[in-house]
């Protein structure tokens, strides 16, 4: 890989968003003398009335990659690589840093080097891009040592139907963004630079709650109709940092990523009734509450009896098998929807693209699947099809890249 132009170069015409991005602005005074924007544009540029200030650009930099702790983006897509035979640690390297790259310039609103649509590079719509390495690019790279132990294939669990079309690879890019034609170019720039290196195995795609359609804050609402996502490690507390962060070691600011597709049989789900539906899981549909009562966030009652004495919330309800007492043991799930459409009999193929972030896959997701497998109401509604395993390596700052503690 050649010494990269600065941005906005590249034969490109320099963009008002290009302009305003990352170190932009020097290079923009000279070039373009009296456009360069004032602050006051830049700070408009950064955030919106619409969706309360927040910022529509996620910083790339930083000690954890974006899109884990980022609140979660309306549409995302997973795409995951095979490595091509002979790429070894060295041409790694340099894909990493070719992506790296890309990923740096376009969640900044910049257009990727040689980009072909860089007109499509001026929305970032927080748009985050993250790295994941499979157990085979840890071969493949001679650094096996460097690997978190359990970031290997995962024991077989008997409500697995996994079809190889979804599962496994080597290489990981989790793209996410509130446009779905941001996430649709990078995901063409990402796919473009690493095609050298590596061939694509799976895309999936999924998608939540329109942006700015529900205050800040609202657990979306899953294709079954359940809010999803109420337990959850809560980015910027110890516990969260406890339950996702890796603290030790060259993955130290990593973590791992579980990516389960869970086909939701909707055919059944909808013949089932209100009630049954609740007793599944063990929170009220309407507002997610727990069975014992109370509101959404407020602690489930596990030892409340109904007046014959039997649990109000079932043995075999989603949320008590589910349950890790300890928060800093949680996984951090930053679930989205997937739907591929109906088939001619009417049958959706729809359901979950169940991502799990933990500092330890072993620790903390293997027994809460353990459980939910031998024992889950919901299990009679829901099909593991695909699942596969990342380390997310660290993030890196302006002059480093991703994968650099474990590949540099
Ligand atoms: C299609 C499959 C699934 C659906 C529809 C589903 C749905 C739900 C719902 C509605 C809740 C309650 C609200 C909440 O706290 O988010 C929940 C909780 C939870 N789920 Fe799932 N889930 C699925 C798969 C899984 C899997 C595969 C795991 C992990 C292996 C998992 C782990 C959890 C955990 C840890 C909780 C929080 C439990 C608590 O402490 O209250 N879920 N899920």
């Amino acid at each position: 890989m050649g010494e990269r132009p600065a941005a906005g170069g590249g034969g490109h015409r320099l963009t008002r968003r290009g302009l305003l991005s990352g170190g932009a602005l020097a290079a923009a005074a000279t070039v373009t003398g009296g456009a360069v924007v004032t602050s006051g544009a830049e700070a408009s540029r950064g955030a919106t009335a619409a969706n309360g200030g927040a910022p529509e650009v996620v910083p790339f930099h930083g000690p954890h990659q974006a899109g884990v702790a980022t609140p979660p983006q309306a549409h995302a897509v997973f795409v995951a690589f095979d490595l091509r035979k002979g790429v070894g640690r060295e041409a790694l390297a340099r894909m990493m840093r070719l992506l790296t790259d890309d990923a740096r310039r376009l969640t900044q609103g910049r257009p990727a080097l040689a980009d072909t649509e860089p007109e499509l590079a001026e929305l970032p719509a927080r748009l985050s891009v993250t790295f994941g390495f499979g157990p085979g690019l840890f071969d493949a790279a001679g650094v096996a040592e460097h690997r978190p132990e359990s970031v290997a294939a995962l024991p077989a669990f008997t409500i697995d139907r996994l079809r190889r079309e979804w599962s496994g690879g080597d290489l990981l890019a989790q793209i996410c963004a509130d446009d779905p034609l941001t996430v649709t170019h990078a995901l063409r720039m990402i796919v473009k630079d690493a095609r050298a290196f590596a061939r694509v195995r799976w895309t999936q795609r999924g998608f939540r709650r329109a942006a700015h359609s529900q205050p800040g804050g609202t657990t979306q609402r899953n294709v079954m109709g359940q809010l999803d996502g109420t337990v959850n490690p809560v980015p910027g507390t110890p516990d969260f940092d406890r339950a996702v962060w890796i603290e030790e070691g060259r993955m130290s600011g990593g973590t791992t990523l579980v990516l389960r597709r869970i086909r939701a049989e909707m055919e059944t789900w909808d013949a089932a009734d209100t009630t049954a539906k609740e007793f599944t899981v063990g929170r009220r549909l309407a507002d997610g509450a727990p069975l014992t009562g109370g509101r959404e966030h407020d602690e489930p009652d596990f030892g409340k009896l109904t007046p014959v004495g039997f649990p109000v919330i079932s043995e075999y309800a989603h949320i008590r098998r589910a349950r890790v007492p300890d928060p800093g043991l949680r996984m951090l799930r930053r679930v989205y929807n997937y739907d591929e459409g109906v088939g001619a009999d009417g049958t959706a193929d729809c359901g979950l693209l169940f991502a799990a972030y933990q500092a330890d896959i072993a620790r903390q997701f293997i027994p809460v699947q353990r459980r939910l497998a031998e024992a889950d109401l919901l299990n009679e509604w829901t099909t593991p099809i695909g699942s596969a395993v990342f380390a997310v390596p660290p993030g890196c700052g302006p002059d480093g890249w991703i994968g650099q503690t474990l590949l540099g």
